[in-house]
């Protein structure tokens, strides 16, 4: 089933805060509550968010009271910026979102258009948002398969299969490509402190799965690498900038550092709305800090003494030069990420232009 869906009017997702102990489905019927649900992370990982965000929109005119399409776009401007809010640093949402807009606009402008039929193209556009990711992340997947050698151990940080994105997932959508070319793999998985993401989501999903793997404590990582018990690093990102840094759940940095110190690769595996080419390096990207509650507490068990002063960055920014390479629906980036990252792009944005032109029914654009 995917992570996040349309039914009934309403924006529902599997509930990531209570995995792997429950699965509940949670549903929502307004902006404000898919953006919380964003913020407390029922949803996270960079495209579940974005198609989350996509839903919202489609939420936010299917509700306003808006009687002129003038007025919805009101709306809609001000319901992008609520669920732009929600989490900083994943770009895939805003760049949704922007998306969302810039179609109620076009269809604002048709002749004849009201709120209703611009609601509809917006409901269309978030169903088909979440059809690409699904078929982006196999193309990924495939992609990066590439470069996973038979038998190959891979460490992987945080979550990013299927329960962060629509489907099939980003680094995890890898190593499900692997699995079903038949290349015997097995997956170190960090734990990934402090949400746990590794832990509760990526085991529980190779467990699924079954793809052979072993629950690691972060820590544990440097000393696998120098033991020569792994083979390629592999991560997601929630935004690239233009120069190939790239910010990922808070760790994926010292990994990366070990890594190169072990001479082992490392890649990042992104579809191209997480690339950012407005930001020229990482130093840029917004990075959110959370609650200290998330590094206080596992669940409910208080684990350091009352009143402790607390840091709690979720992102780290992993310099270009530490990369490998970076996996995208296009194929895979090299260095110089300058220009390998643009033409992907650039490339992506093109295959968007032509599939919309298609649904409506004009012959693809060369
Ligand atoms: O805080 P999260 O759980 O939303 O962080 C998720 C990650 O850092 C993932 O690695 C990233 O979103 C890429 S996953 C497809």
């Amino acid at each position: 089933m995917r992570t996040v869906f349309w039914q009934d009017g309403q924006v529902k997702m599997i509930d990531q805060r209570l995995l792997p102990a429950d699965f509940e489905i949670v549903s929502f019927d307004s902006v404000d509550a898919v953006a919380h649900s964003i913020r407390d992370m029922a949803v996270r990982g960079a495209p579940a968010i974005g198609a989350t965000g996509a839903y919202g929109m489609a939420l936010a005119a299917q509700a306003a009271p808006a009687t002129t399409v003038a007025a919805l776009l009101d709306d809609l401007t001000a319901a992008k910026e609520t669920l732009d809010a929600s989490r900083p640093t994943a770009v895939n949402l805003s760049w949704a979102t922007a998306r969302l807009l810039e179609l109620a606009q076009s269809a604002a402008a048709e002749p004849g258009a009201t709120p209703a039929t611009v609601a509809a193209a917006l409901l269309a556009e978030a169903e088909a948002l979440a059809d690409e990711d699904v078929a982006i992340n196999r193309r990924m997947g495939y992609n990066g398969a590439a470069v996973i050698l038979d038998g190959a151990n891979l460490l992987h940080h945080c979550n990013t299969g299927s329960l962060a994105t629509v489907d099939f997932g980003t680094a995890l959508g890898v190593i499900y490509a692997c699995q079903e070319l038949g290349k015997r793999i097995h997956v170190w998985v960090d734990e990934t402190r402090p949400r746990l993401q590794g832990a509760r989501l990526t085991a529980w999903e190779l467990m699924h799965a079954e793809v052979p793997m072993h629950l690691i404590a972060d820590n544990a990582a440097g000393s696998l690498m120098r033991a020569g018990k792994v083979d390629v690093v592999i991560f997601g990102a929630d935004r690239v900038a233009a120069n190939g840094d790239v910010a990922n759940k808070i760790g994926s940095y010292q990994i990366s550092v070990l890594a190169r110190e072990n001479g082992i690769p490392v890649y990042a595996v992104v579809p191209t709305s997480t690339i950012d080419l407005n930001l020229a390096d990482g130093d840029q990207i917004p990075i959110e800090e959370r609650d200290a509650r998330e590094v206080t507490h596992i669940g409910d068990t208080v684990v350091a003494p009352e009143g402790v002063p607390v840091y709690n960055p979720a992102f780290d920014v992993t310099p270009y030069r530490y990369l490998t390479g970076i996996v995208t629906e296009e194929g895979i980036c090299y260095p110089p990420f300058r220009e390998s990252l643009r033409q992907a792009k650039e490339t992506a944005e093109e295959r968007i232009q032509a599939t919309r032109a298609q649904r409506r029914g004009a012959p693809p654009t060369a």
